[in-house]
C-alpha cells in the first residue's frame, strides 16, 4: 500500500528546505522578510506544491527537479492566507498555529509581506526560465512561459481573487448552490487546478493526459473546500492550528450551510471519487494523486 504519511513527510521537509534556502539568499534580519517568513514557514500542509510535483511524475516526469515552481506557488497560497486573514477580510487571529500575520506584526506589515511573497514567486519563476534560456532549452523556455501563465491566470481576477471577491460579498446573502461551487473552485479550485496543470505541462504530459488532470483537479479542489467548510464546524481549532466555528459567525454561505453537514460530506466523497475515476486509466506513478485526493476529505488540518 502507498504510504501517503512517508510521502507528505519527504516531500514537505524539502519544500520547506527550499522556501528556507529561497528566503536566506535575502536580508533576513529586515522586517518584512522576517514577517514573509513567519508565515510561509508555519507549517501548513504543502498540499498544493506536493501536488503539482506529484503530477509531473504522473506523466512520466521528476517532479523534485521542479521545486522552484511548486515552491513558488505555495507561495501565492500563503500570500492568500494572509490577506484572507486580514481585518477587511475575515479577521482571523490565528493561523497554522500562530497568531496571524497581522497580529504578529501589524496590518500595513501582514498587507505588504503578502504582496512581497506574491511577487517573489513570479520572480523565480521567471528567473528559472531566464536561467534556461539559451538555444538547446527553447522549448524548455516555451514551457515556463506556459506554466507561468497558468498560475498567473489561476491566482488573479479571473480565478482566486474574484473567489475572494464573491466570498466577501456573500457574508450575509443567499447564495444558490451553483453560485457557491463557482465560488469554491475560484477561490480554492483554482490554485488547486493550476499546480496540478503546471506539474503535468513540466513533466511532458499529452493533451489526454492533462485533460484527465484537469478533471481529476476541478473534483478534488472543490472536495478541498467542501471539508475546509466542514472542518470549519466540525474540526479542532488546537489540531486546525485555526479556529473553528467562524463562517456561521460570518454569515458565510458553505455548502453545510446550504445542505447540511451530512450532504456535504456525502458530496466530498463523490467529488473525490469522481476525481479517482478521472485518473483511472493511469499507473502506479500516480499513486500519491490517489492517495492525496482521498487525504483531502479525511484530514483533521
Ligand atoms: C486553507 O488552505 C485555505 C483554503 C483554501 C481552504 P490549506 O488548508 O491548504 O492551508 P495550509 O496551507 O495547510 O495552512
Ligand atoms: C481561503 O478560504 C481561500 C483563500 C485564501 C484564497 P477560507 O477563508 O474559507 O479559508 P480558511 O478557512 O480561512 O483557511
Ligand atoms: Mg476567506
Ligand atoms: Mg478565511
Amino acid at each position: 500500500m502507498f504510504d501517503l504519511k512517508g510521502y507528505l513527510a519527504s516531500k514537505q521537509e524539502n519544500i520547506n528546505s527550499y522556501l528556507d534556502k529561497i528566503l536566506q539568499e535575502s536580508d533576513i534580519s529586515c522586517r518584512i522578510v522576517t514577517a514573509m517568513r513567519y508565515s510561509l514557514l508555519a507549517g501548513g500542509k504543502r498540499i498544493r506544491p506536493v501536488l503539482c510535483m506529484a503530477a509531473v511524475d504522473s506523466v512520466g516526469g521528476v517532479g523534485e527537479n521542479f521545486l522552484t515552481e511548486a515552491c513558488a506557488i505555495e507561495m501565492i497560497h500563503t500570500y492568500s492566507l494572509i490577506h484572507d486573514d486580514l481585518p477587511a477580510m475575515d479577521n482571523d487571529d490565528l493561523r497554522r498555529g500562530r497568531q496571524t500575520c497581522h497580529k504578529a506584526f501589524d496590518e500595513a506589515t501582514a498587507i505588504l509581506a503578502g504582496d512581497a511573497l506574491l511577487t517573489l514567486a513570479f520572480q523565480v519563476l521567471s528567473s528559472k526560465s531566464f536561467l534556461s534560456n539559451n538555444k538547446e532549452n527553447e522549448k524548455n523556455l516555451n514551457k515556463s512561459l506556459q506554466v507561468i501563465n497558468i498560475i498567473a491566470s489561476a491566482s488573479g481576477y479571473k480565478g482566486m481573487i474574484e473567489g475572494q471577491m464573491r466570498d466577501i460579498a456573500s457574508e450575509g446573502t443567499n447564495l444558490d448552490i451553483d453560485e457557491l461551487k463557482n465560488l469554491h473552485y475560484m477561490k480554492t479550485g483554482a490554485l488547486i487546478d493550476a499546480s496540478i496543470i503546471a506539474g503535468a505541462t513540466m513533466g511532458g504530459g499529452n493533451t489526454e493526459e492533462i485533460e484527465k488532470l484537469h478533471n481529476y483537479s476541478k473534483n478534488i479542489g472543490l472536495a478541498f473546500q467542501v471539508a475546509d467548510d466542514i472542518l470549519n464546524i466540525e474540526g479542532d481549532p488546537v489540531i486546525m492550528g485555526k479556529a473553528a466555528g467562524t463562517d456561521e459567525t460570518r454569515k458565510k454561505v458553505t455548502y453545510p450551510s446550504l445542505i447540511g453537514i451530512e450532504k456535504s460530506k456525502k458530496l466530498a466523497m463523490d467529488l473525490v471519487n469522481k476525481g479517482l475515476i478521472a485518473i483511472e486509466s493511469f499507473d502506479k506513478r500516480s499513486d500519491p494523486l490517489r492517495a492525496i485526493a482521498n487525504y483531502i476529505i479525511e484530514r483533521k488540518k
